[in-house]
């Protein structure tokens, strides 16, 4: 039977912080240049994750997966006393995966002061979609995954396309703020039947992971019809997102992938399309790149 040995899991900033070093040390003493590689999450960990991993684990030496459930980015009436915690599930994953640490810190390591009065803002993109939607949900991501950044000091970051408006915004941030990481992107990674994973999914009853599917249905059929055009494209998207039953259509936007601001309907080149919607009651999102000749 194998004994696996990794990862650490780690709570505090300061524990982390010299391992960190530590471990670094160790690769540059057998020649090896230490690349570290951040995964943040907030735990709750998927196929979605493990790819994000496998990814990192692929592009540097040393991987470190962090789960935090950011109190920050939950608005008052959202999920996060009810947002799932599996560390120790979570942890059994990683070690197959091959992470090197876990950095798993209490909210009071985070923010021993209680909220941060510190905080990123994410500009007028972070106030739409997701954003619009979930009011302050992008700054308190912004600040979390700053921290988290000087915490760690990672060479690359890890995040999945599934959260495309954040992978957008954290860019942005990177490129703002000059910080020194490069962002990795991972694409998303769905069931059989095209439903994208989320932590979110097993929120879901039959009935309403049936209608689910929806989403990512309309969104292939909106790829499938962008070649007629942006409005071409929301219509088709919205004939099986609106025909599902126990979805509640939020957004379906088709956005620059530049900018995220809305395309006009005369709009050519790359874009990406974005859907939000409320099923039984749960919110799941997704997004499907189009290609409008
Ligand atoms: O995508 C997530 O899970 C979270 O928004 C992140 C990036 C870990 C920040 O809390």
């Amino acid at each position: 039977m194998t004994v696996l040995t990794k990862p650490e899991v780690i709570d505090t900033i300061d524990e982390l912080r010299s391992r960190l070093c530590l471990a670094k040390q160790n690769v540059a003493a057998k020649g090896g240049d230490a690349h570290v590689v951040l995964v943040p999450t907030m735990g709750a960990l998927h196929d979605g994750h493990r790819a994000l991993v496998r990814r990192a684990v692929a592009a540097g030496d040393i991987v470190v997966v962090s789960i935090f459930v950011n109190p920050l980015q939950f608005g008052v009436d959202e999920d996060l006393d009810t947002y799932p915690r599996t560390l120790e599930t979570d942890v059994a994953a990683l070690a197959e995966e091959g992470a090197d640490f876990v950095f798993a810190p209490h909210t009071r390591e985070m923010y021993p002061d209680g909220a941060a009065s510190t905080r990123l803002t994410a500009g007028a993109v972070g106030g739409l979609y997701e954003g619009a939607a979930r009011p302050g949900h992008f700054d308190g991501m912004l600040t979390v995954v700053a921290k988290l950044f000087n915490i760690v000091e990672p060479d690359i970051a890890v995040f999945g396309q599934k959260d495309a408006q954040q992978v957008f915004l954290v860019e942005r941030m990177v490129a703002d703020l000059n910080l020194r990481v490069r962002i990795e992107v991972v694409p998303t990674v769905r069931e059989d039947n095209g439903l994208a994973l989320s932590s979110r999914n097993r929120n879901l009853d039959e009935p309403a992971r049936t209608a689910a599917r929806s989403l990512s249905v309309g969104l292939t059929a909106a790829a499938a019809a962008a070649h007629a055009g942006v409005p071409a494209a929301i219509v088709a998207a919205h004939a099986v997102i609106g025909a599902a039953p126990l979805v509640k259509l939020d957004y379906l936007v088709v956005v620059h992938p530049h900018t995220y601001l809305p395309v006009d309907d005369d709009y050519r080149g790359q874009a990406r399309m974005l859907v939000a919607a409320v099923v039984g009651s749960t919110r799941l999102i997704d997004n499907i790149s189009l290609d409008i000749p």
